[in-house]
Parts: C-alpha cells; structure tokens; sequence
C-alpha cells in the first residue's frame, strides 16, 4: 500500500499543478497546531518567491480546487499563506479498512530478500555477563527482528570473544593453581579428559583474579599472552582446555539470554575465523594494502577530509598474534562469501566507534566487501545509574545481567500483586512477561547512543512512557473484545465500516503512519521509533477507550467498526512489541 502521507500529498501536487505551479510545492505534513488542523501544507510560501506573488494567493487557488475533494474536509488557506486541512472520515477508515486487510498492514517490502547479518551480544568467554551486556541483547534483538520484518533475511551473530587475551590469562591463572592438570603436561599423550576442570563459578573467579594480577605484574602478562598465542597457534592441551571452558560458558550465556528472549542464529566468535585469516594476509600483502610499520603489518585508513586522528588499522602483530582488528576483518571476508549481503550491522558499546570506523574503512579500501553493502555500527551509552553512574548493585559492585533481570522480576511481582489478587504461580508468569517489557522498552524507548539512567520505579509503572503500560493497554483492548465476543457479536467478522468520533479518528490517523514508521525505523536503525510510535497509539486508543462506549454501543454500524479497530489496534501494537522483542500477557 502507498504510504498514508503520500496519498495525501500525491492529491495535493495535483492540486498544485491544476492551479499552474511546481508539483513539488504540494508536500504535506502532519499538523504542527493539532488545535487547528490535522495536516498542512506550506508550499505556496516557497512558492511565493518563485512566482513573484503574496503566498496567500497561491494557498487561494489551490484552496478552491480542492472543494469537493474525496481526501480533504477542507483546506483552509490562512495568512500567510498556509493550507490547514482536514481529511474526510471516509477516506481515512477506506484507508484504515485496507490496512485491516492488507499483509502488513500495508507495509511493503523490497522486492529482493538479500541477508542482514545483525552482530550483536558480543559476550566474552569466561567473563560472566553484566549490565554492560544488557544494550546489545535488547537492541540488537530488536534491530534483527525489525530487518526480518522489513523484508530480510535477517540473521543474528552472536560473535563471541573466545580467542583473544581473556583466553590466555585464564589458562595461565589456572595453571598457577593447577599445575598438575594434563592440559599442562607437554609429554601428556592420548585423550585429555571429557569432564571439564573449571565451572562457572571457576571462571567467574579464576577471570577477575588474573586480569588483576596481569595489571600489577608485567611478568604474569607476558605468561598469558603467550598462552593466547600457543592457543592459537593449536596447542594440544590449551585447545582441550578452551574446548572445556567454551561449553561451560556458552551454556550459561544461553540460559541468560534466553530469560532476556534473545535468541541467536549463529554462534560464532572471533575463533570461527581461524582458516579464513592466513589466506586474507596474503591477499592484502600481495595487493600492497597493508604495510609493515613499527612491527606490526597495517592498513591506512586516514583520509584527507578527516577532522580528528585516525590511527591506521592494525591488522596483524608482527609475532603473528591476532587481534580483535584481524578476526573482524575475516569476519567480514567470511560472511561475505557465505551471503547475498545488503547490510552488516554491529551492535557495542560507543566507545568503539573508532575502532568499526578503521575496520570498515580498512575492509572497503581492502576490498573485502562489496561497495553496496552497508557497514554500519550502532555504538549505544551507558545504563546508568540514578547517580549518574554506571549501574551497579546495590554494595556498588558490578551488576550481574542474571541479577538485574531476577531484581526487577521482583520489583514487577510486587506491583502486580499490590494492585490485585491471584494464585502465586500465576502472579510469577505475569511478572515474568511485564518485566521483560518493562526492561526492554526502558532501554529501547532511548535513542540507542544516548546514556540512560536504569529507574526500576519508572520502569515497572503501569502508566507513562513505559512497557507495562503498553502491555496494559493491550490487554485492556483484549479484555473488551472478550467481553463483546462472550455477549454474543462476532469478533472475527467485524469491519472497519466507518468513522464516527474524533478520538476514533485521531487513534486511526496515528496508526495509518505504521508502514511509513515501519520504513523509516529500518532504515535508520532506530527500535526508538517504534516505541514512540507505539507510545501515541497507546495514548490515543486510552482517550478513544475513556471518550467512547464501546461495549455497550447500540448502533450495530459503529459498534462493528469500533471493534474492527480494536482488532487493528491490538495486531498492530502486538506486531510492534513482538519486533521490540517482548509479549502481551493475556491478563495483569
Ligand atoms: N566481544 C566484544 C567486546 O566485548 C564485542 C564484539 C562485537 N562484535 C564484533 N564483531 N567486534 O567488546
């Protein structure tokens, strides 16, 4: 379906073109003075100087031409020059009606489904998983499951860190601690054992103990960089160890991201590419595109237009050691032999925006990737704290992603019970669903790079710009068509027929945007909008709800239609949050 503003528009450039003036005059938009209109037009004030008359004159003519318009109520023209108009209820509920019937809602898609690789979660093996974690699950999730509904083939990469530093210090911490393990033992023949000699709980010690004592000990950290180099290199029993400790922790990552409903295609890391590096150094050696400098092999990637310091790409160390630089950029040549790409999209931290800046450009000027595929890094802030801090628990330590998501499940389970009463079990499904929302929306409703401050009062509400008061919406729409259905209409058969009231206009005008929001949220990689988007439509069906009603509407033509758009309501903002990547209870 065309988009709504486009339709509006097309009519209004005919107009334009009737009264003998530019097409392209006849742009319209959504009313910056909902008090006076719902749309408006400023065209004929740019046209003014162009045809050498009082803008008011143009607004006139083009005014006059649209009475008995199927689309405008009226168009006003008013000093200035401005077109304030009005649309017909028919032609927003035909709009709205065949939206209901459409695939999408109208949205549509491209005509080829080439593949998004969304990059996200980015956890480190043997590290545990902490609120810095939190951002690129959520939002990455959300952008992966945005693509797939804007038409593509959209797969999610877990990309773990499973082969740099972290590795090497907690070998060499376990060693110190064990030296007698066999993975130890150079002389050690045969199989190593099938039992891992480390937990989780191991790791989340062993882990912090050596990156502590790498800092103070220059000694211990020259022990684990070597570690990390004969590991990549294949040792035998490093390699067995790392085989052990990478089942450990990506069992605990997955329990913790799927209590977050995030779910990855691809479960790679940094050491999926090892066969993929030897062979992209020799390409980039034979072409000229890296060259050695202060022992280590780069690629420039400094341009004459650059404003602030552009350090070039380190690709590989002169030991041969690879780093975070080199597997991406195999990454890169990896997934581009793998897919028909149109986008790669990585999801961290912003403090590495530099760094995607040097990897993309070196794998452009490289020629890694093809010119049309996209490269981009959505780098977020930081989950602060009230303070203004970086989140952390309650003693001021790291806060665990496993304890974030228990605490505001607690803090949702408190809620839900205070404002009513249900069987325990019960009451713990639900909290479970609304804290999700509620964890989700919070960090999705912000634009992605701005910091935001983790209020779990403000979060858990049931009212305001929050996920719970999304979800209640949904389920106060829910509850009315089950009433409805339970006193006999057929919920299945209604339609939208009409439009009668204004607040019934106003929730339709809101959701004819979807298709366009849908577009634009894709293309600016923005879950942000969607949440805006489902926040007006949320607000708007409230006052439609408190104004109008509509179980107990006595004329079967508008009763129809109202429940035909509760229905529309409901799919579309359950379509919203499934993106968002949370669900609707059927009660709370
Ligand atoms: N493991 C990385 C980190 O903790 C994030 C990985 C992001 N993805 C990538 N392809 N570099 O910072």
């Amino acid at each position: 379906m065309k988009e709504f503003l486009e339709l509006i528009t097309e009519e209004m450039q005919s107009a334009f073109e009737k009264a003998g003036y530019d097409r392209d005059l006849g742009r319209v938009s959504v009313s910056n003075r909902p008090d006076l209109c719902e749309y408006q037009c400023n065209g004929a004030m740019a046209g003014a100087k162009k045809y050498g008359c009082p803008p008011i004159d143009i607004a006139n003519k083009v005014a006059a031409l649209l009475d008995g318009s199927e689309t405008f109520e009226s168009a006003e023209a008013v000093m200035p020059g401005f077109l304030n108009l009005k649309l017909k209820n028919t032609f927003v509920s035909k709009y709205i009606l065949d939206m209901s019937n459409s695939p999408k809602f109208g949205y549509e898609e491209p005509a080829k489904k080439s593949t998004i690789i969304v990059d996200y979660g980015g956890p480190n093996v043997a590290k545990a998983l902490h609120v810095g974690h939190l951002r690129s699950a959520v939002i990455g999730e959300a952008v992966k499951r945005l693509c797939a509904y804007a038409g593509y083939e959209a797969i999610g990469d877990i990309h773990m860190g499973d082969w740099g530093l972290q590795m090497g210090l907690v070998i060499t911490e376990l060693k110190e601690r064990h030296p007698e393990l066999p993975y130890f033992d150079n002389d050690h023949t045969g199989e190593y054992p099938t039992e891992s000699p480390v937990t989780i709980a191991d790791l989340g010690v062993l882990y912090p103990q050596a990156s502590e004592k790498s800092k103070n000990d220059p000694a211990y950290k020259e022990k684990a960089m070597e570690a990390t180099l004969k590991l990549q290199n294949g040792h035998p029993g490093y390699r067995a160890l790392w085989r052990h400790m990478m089942n450990v922790s990506v069992n605990n990552m997955k329990s913790i991201y799927d209590s977050l409903d995030v779910h990855f295609e691809l479960w790679k890391g940094e050491s999926d590419v090892q066969d993929v590096i030897p062979e992209m150094l020799g390409y980039l050696k034979k072409n000229d595109y890296m060259h050695l400098s202060e022992g280590a092999w780069v690629i420039d990637v400094k341009e004459d237009t650059d404003t602030k310091e552009m350090p070039p790409c380190i690709v590989i160390k002169s030991d041969g050691a690879s780093l975070y630089n080199t597997t991406d950029l195999a990454t890169i040549v990896d997934r581009e032999r793998n897919y028909d790409l149109k986008r790669m999209i990585y999801l961290t931290d912003k403090r590495q925006d530099l760094y995607f800046e040097q990897v993309f450009r070196a794998a452009r000027k490289a020629k890694l990737v093809k010119d049309e595929v996209e490269l981009l890094h959505i780098g977020f802030g930081t989950v602060n704290g009230k303070d203004g801090h970086a989140f952390k628990t309650r003693e001021g330590g790291v806060m665990r992603l496993e304890q974030l998501v228990s605490d505001i499940n607690e803090k949702t389970y408190e809620r839900i019970t205070e404002s009513r009463q249900m069987p325990e079990e019960e009451a713990r499904e639900i909290a479970k669903t609304v804290a999700l929302a509620a964890i989700k929306y919070g960090d999705l409703s912000n634009q992605a790079s701005k910091d935001y401050i983790f209020d779990m009062d403000k979060f858990t509400s049931f009212e305001g710009d929050t996920g719970p008061y999304i979800l209640y919406t949904i389920v106060r729409i829910k509850s009315i068509l089950q009433r409805v259905s339970q006193e006999g209409t057929d919920i299945d058969k209604a339609n939208i027929t009409g439009c009668f009231e204004p607040t019934q206009k106003a929730l339709m005008l809101q959701l004819s945007g979807f298709n366009a929001m849908i577009k634009n949220a894709y293309e600016e990689v923005a879950p942000n909008r969607i949440c805006a988007f489902i926040y007006e439509a949320a607000n708007a069906f409230n006052r439609f709800y408190h104004e109008v009603k509509i179980a107990t509407e006595e004329d079967p033509v508008k009763k129809e239609s109202y429940i035909g758009l509760l229905k529309l309501t409901r799919d579309i903002l359950e379509t919203c949050i499934d993106i968002l990547g949370f669900s609707a209870p059927e009660k709370m």
